[in-house]
This record gives structure tokens, sequence and C-alpha cells, in this order.
């Protein structure tokens, strides 16, 4: 009888447990994180200023709300093995950040690493688990991006299934970040560990870097979906690196993937382009769709790409990626376009009659003749973004 109670009581907890995340990141997270810009020259003003301006940009309004301080904010741990903020960079300590950061009705993020030492060399979490839970939870942090620097032989799935565990018990809900780079598969086992983990190795400013990551998500749309996302790294949307085009191809392709969009350049002093790139509501709402799909790739040929999201209520959107060094004139046929699916065609079940077709950036209704053409000129590095909503 009394081991009857106790498996109930496990249950009804993990239950608890489960219900918890999954109503945590029905869409995918969206909000800035310190390291793109910042690395480890993060500090209390800087973190202020970026909240404040995620305010007055319209960030916020956008659907914005997490603000994360990556590595270097913590020191050492004291006596009793609590960790020890670092108070040349955070002077008033993290509850001030936390509390400054909840006035403007926004949330809050931090950083740990699941090893001994963070990737920055600063403490990590290993046997601090629940007691850093508890910290994070009495500061009032919402969301923790935990690494996997100085693991040695820790294995990924019981030690982020530990923090997972130490977070529900703290009492308080928070968005776990997996951020192991992809090297354990986590799709294959993290759904029900956090909302969300890394695919891949840290993104570079730079168009080589984010293609490379767009290749490595090719296969991973079906991980995918409310609660628990595939995270191709932060933006690096608005960092210098990449022309305007390339930054708006970056942006399009992590809203076809329903990426987390966690902005990572320097919000205080972003330019017009990069503030209408990141707030733009057509292609947020393609990231944000409650169905959840990441997109998969169903046609490539010499350097171009299509790539399809299903939507809610027999959507779509539809991403023309131009990736070669040349500028591509494309023949259009937006029958096909609603019709196929990437896996199978649809051929008789839509009609273009039937749909609203909107070039997404242009923020216009699609250009085509009768039958359904157009013959659109696709910049090198480019993309042309359509969404199909049903009348
Ligand atoms: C890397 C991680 C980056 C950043 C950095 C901090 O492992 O992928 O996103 O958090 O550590 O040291």
């Amino acid at each position: 009888m009394k081991k009857r109670l106790v498996i109930l009581l496990c249950v009804l907890l993990s239950f608890g447990a489960f219900a918890q995340k999954f109503d945590l990141a029905k869409t995918p997270p969206m909000g800035w994180n310190s390291w793109n810009k910042f690395g480890c020259k993060v500090n209390e003003k800087v973190v202020m200023k970026v909240a404040d301006a995620m305010v007055s940009s319209g960030m916020q309004a956008a659907g914005y709300e997490y603000i994360v301080i990556d590595d270097c904010w913590q020191i050492s741990r004291d006596k009793d093995g609590e960790i020890v903020v670092d108070k040349t960079r955070f002077p008033h300590g993290i509850k001030y950040l936390a509390d400054y950061i909840h006035s403007k009705g926004l949330k809050f993020g931090i950083y740990t690493c699941a090893g001994t030492k963070t990737c920055a060399g600063r403490p990590g979490a290993l046997g601090h688990e629940y007691q850093d839970a508890r910290t994070y939870a009495r500061w009032g942090v919402d969301y923790l991006k935990e690494d996997w620097c100085n693991t040695t032989t820790q294995d990924a799935k019981s030690s982020y299934t530990n923090m997972r565990d130490a977070l529900f018990t703290a009492g308080r809900p928070i968005v776990l970040s997996l951020c192991e780079w992809g090297s354990n598969k986590p799709w294959e086992w993290a759904g029900p560990v956090g909302h969300l983990w890394r695919t891949t190795g840290d993104i570079r400013d730079s168009w080589d870097s984010m293609i490379h990551i767009v290749d490595l998500e090719k296969d991973l749309s079906k991980y995918a979906g409310p609660g628990h996302w595939n995270d191709p790294d932060m933006l690096e949307v608005g960092n210098g690196g990449m022309t305007i085009e390339e930054d708006k191809t970056h942006f399009s392709m992590w809203c076809m993937l329903a990426a987390p969009l966690m902005a990572g350049n320097d919000l205080e002093n972003m330019s017009k382009e990069t503030m209408g790139i990141l707030t733009n509501a057509n292609l947020i709402a393609v990231d944000q769709d409650s169905l959840g799909k990441q997109a998969i790739c169903a046609r490539e040929v010499a350097g171009y790409e299509i790539w399809i999201k299903p939507l809610v209520k027999e959507g779509k959107a539809v991403c023309l990626l131009n990736r070669s060094d040349e500028e591509k004139t494309v023949h259009i046929d937006f029958n096909y376009l609603l019709t196929e699916n990437g896996d199978y065609w649809h051929k008789d079940k839509y009609e273009l009659k039937d749909y609203y077709i909107t070039d997404l950036w242009e923020n216009i209704e699609a250009k085509m003749d009768k039958s359904g053409l157009s013959t659109v000129k696709i910049p090198p590095h480019s993309v042309k973004v359509y969404s199909f909503i049903k009348k």
C-alpha cells in the first residue's frame, strides 16, 4: 500500500514537472542574451540599458521577453558552497537586476554550466544543482541556460535531468535551455528534460557560419514542437559581420526553423534596419505559429533552396533561399508551392483561390498571373518569404 502511494506520488510529481515544462515554452522563447555582443564584458549597466532598449525599441511589444546574462557573472563559491556574484561587474547583486527587469514587464535569465567550471572558467554547477536552483528561484530567475564545458566523463542526459529536477524542486517555473552543442544528440532525449537545446557549436557573426548552421538543421524538424525546440544558437543580426540582406536571411531562416529568437546585439545602439529586421511582425508570426512545426528543406538545386513550414489551419510559410553568390531569376509556380509539403504533394486538396498569399518582407499581396505564375529576382545570399493563409 505504502509502495503504491509512493509510486502514485512520483507519477503525480513527474506529471507536474511535465505540465509545467510544457506550459513555459509553447512557442519558441524570444529575448536577448549578452554573449554574442558583450562576451565576458557584460555588466549591470549594460544589462539595464538593454532592458530599457528592449522596451523603447518596440522589441518587447514585438514579443521579446527574456533578458539573459550569459557567462562571467559569477566569480567563486563561499564556504557554504553558495555561488558568489562578481561584484565588480554586478555591484548590486543579481536580485536587484532581476527586480529591475521584472519591473519593466520582462523576464530574467541567467547562465550556468553542468561541469565543474563554465567555459570562461567561472564556477560550474556540478554538485551544487539543488543549491543553485534554490538561489535562482530566490533571485527571480525565469530562464536558465546550462552549458557543457568541463564535464569530463559526465553523462549529458542525467546531468541535465538533475538540473531539471532541481529547478522543479525549487518551485519557480524556469525555462531550461540546454547548451551541449548537439554533441550528444539532445533532440533524441531532451524533449522531457528541457525546453530548448542547442543543436550545434557556437555561431559566429558571418554568412558562412550562419548558413552552415542552417545545413545542420535539415534533418531535425521532426524533433521540434511546442515546449521543446531545436536551438540553432542566438542571433547575430545587427552585429556587423553580415550585410543587411544576410541578416534578413539569417532572421528569416531562424523563423522558418521555429528557432528561439534570442537577439545578440547591442539593443541600445542598433540601426533602424536592424530594429526593422528583429521586430518584423510577419516573420515573427511565422516563428511563433502555434502549430510549432520546424520547416523542412523541400528542394535544393545549385545554391537555391525551397523551405516549407506548415502553419496552423492548413497554412504554410515558404522561404525561397538563394545561398549562392549570384543573383537568381526564379520562376515561381504558386500552385506548386501550395501543394508541395516536402514529403508529398497535396495535388488536388488545396487551391490558390482559397488563400491569402503574402510576400512577408514586402508586406504586400504576392504578385502572380492568373495561373499562379511569377518571375522574381533574388539577390545573392537573400530570400523571398511567403505565407499562405486560408481565407
Ligand atoms: C559556449 C556557449 C556560448 C556561450 C559561451 C560562454 O559554450 O556555446 O553560447 O554561452 O560558452 O562561455
